[in-house]
């Protein structure tokens, strides 16, 4: 299973990267996104790559400004590799709040971030922790279906804005930590968490860690991650040109 994940950051080397490399694309199974992009860019990735798409807002959300018909790496992209033909797949799946399945997967996702104004797609821990427990209530069934019709169980993978209380997580209310996030994952042990909303700078090129059974990835940026018979391997920003992506499973 490939995935291409994205948020917060748009990168131009990326966009780079797409131009000179699109082949290298196909072997992706999905893209994602962790919410505090334009729709501009997640047009020019989601056009480029035109595999499944899956997101969750952030505190900053999308918007639904009109595209810009002079993005320059969309326009480049479209022109170079499919033949001018836009198909503005802006179109995905918003996971916040959701179970969706993709193939041994269990895709949830968790929108925003703890409550620090009267902005949108911000939430308290008790608000958060509704959609947790609406989430959790979901994945159950589908595992209790599964069990019953003998068929295999799925992994999860999540995808939220905000990270988990004591991972990745910073000191003030707006990128604290979602304790209910800390309590699915101990009931739930997701394979892969993505999340965004924190940013890191500096000699610091990437955050992951793992927690539990449970690698938790800060995407900001872009990430490529690879499971292949549960081991994961991922590649992220500067490192991504030499990446995972151009080669088969
Ligand atoms: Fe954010």
């Amino acid at each position: 299973m490939k995935i291409l994940a994205v948020s917060d950051k748009e990168d131009t080397k990326f966009q780079d990267y797409i131009l000179k490399n699109i082949e290298a694309l196909k072997h992706v199974d999905f893209v994602l996104s962790c919410g505090d992009l334009s729709k501009n860019y997640l047009e020019f990735v989601v056009d480029s790559v035109r595999k499944p798409f899956f997101f969750v807002e952030g505190n900053h959300p999308t918007g639904n400004k009109e595209r810009d018909l002079t993005n320059y790496y969309f326009d480049k992209v479209v022109d170079k590799f499919y033949n001018n033909e836009k198909h503005f797949s802006f179109g995905g799946i918003n996971l916040h709040s959701r179970v969706e399945v993709f193939k041994d997967y269990i895709l949830v996702g968790f929108e925003g971030c703890m409550r620090y104004n009267p902005g949108e797609h911000q939430y308290t821990e008790k608000e958060m922790a509704r959609f947790v427990r609406k989430v959790s209530k979901k994945i159950r069934i589908r595992q209790i279906k599964d069990s019953l019709f003998a068929r295999k169980k799925k992994k999860i993978i999540v995808v939220s804005h905000a990270p988990i209380l004591g991972v990745h997580d910073k000191g003030d209310v707006c990128h604290s930590g979602y304790k209910c996030f800390r309590k699915f994952l101990a009931r739930f042990n997701p394979e892969v968490w993505f999340h965004g909303h924190v940013h890191f700078e500096g000699q610091q090129s990437e955050q992951i860690s793992r927690v539990g059974e449970t690698t938790v990835i800060n995407v900001y940026g872009v990430h490529s991650v690879e499971i292949v018979n549960g081991k994961i391997k991922t590649v992220s920003n500067a490192k991504l040109m030499k990446g995972l992506l151009n080669k088969t499973a």
